[in-house]
């Protein structure tokens, strides 16, 4: 298992090196270079992520935990279990306290998410406006849904990226991510639709740390 300090002296690679996280990033790889189109990649993708969903002993309890450090805030963890040193493919889980829920955000790149460990509620909104104002945008709901264990969904952005999700279980939710992007180190948005506020922002990584410092834009 890898602790703090192992893992930000390995902060790419595999920081988490088990079979199953092995088996689907080879296939994530391969899926990405034979593969051109990106609903076709997910879909050759999906059997890999579901058999890793369904898998027991590959992730370390540490990174099934809350993080009270979180730079999401309230208590989320995020913890990188493989990044490709390129950046451009990254494996996460995300624990989200009972009851805590993340801010609205996006995360620009395609992938899978699904959920390992308890349930969540996801509320998904539609942008209505075009998007040349990089500090307001106008938000509604498209869709909202209960996320189970065993559950997963693929994202092709900008179609249903920007989205929350708040754990409805009595334990906290874990959640498996598959981005193609170093999701935590790049600048993202959070949104507040009641305001339409828009806010760059980076989440970091609760385990290793980003290329560049997580300060203000
Ligand atoms: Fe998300």
């Amino acid at each position: 298992m890898c602790d703090l300090k192992h893992a930000s002296e390995h902060a790419f690679g595999y920081l988490v090196d088990a079979p199953e996280i092995r088996a689907l990033v080879t296939e994530t790889k391969r899926a990405a270079a034979e593969i051109g189109d990106t609903a076709a990649r997910l879909e050759a993708l999906k059997p890999a992520f579901a058999a890793l969903l369904a898998s027991d002993g590959w992730l370390p309890p540490k990174y099934a935990s809350p993080d009270d450090t979180s730079g999401m805030g309230s208590g989320i963890g995020q913890y990188a279990l493989y990044r490709a040193e390129d950046r451009s493919l990254t494996l996460f889980s995300l624990v989200i306290p009972a009851g805590a829920e993340t801010p609205v955000h996006d995360h620009l790149a395609w992938g899978l998410i699904g959920i390992y460990r308890g349930r969540q509620h996801e509320t998904v909104y539609r942008r209505l406006d075009d998007g040349r104002d990089e500090a307001r945008a106008v938000l509604e709901v498209s869709r909202s849904q209960v996320m189970d264990t065993g559950q997963f969904y693929s994202l092709i952005p900008p179609l249903d990226d920007i989205h929350y999700v708040k754990t409805v279980s009595d334990e906290p939710s874990v959640s498996i991510h598959l981005l193609a992007n170093d999701t935590a180190c790049v600048w993202r948005h959070r949104f507040e639709p009641a305001t339409g506020a828009v806010q760059a922002f980076r989440s970091g990584y609760s385990n290793a740390p980003c290329p560049e410092p997580l300060t203000a834009r």
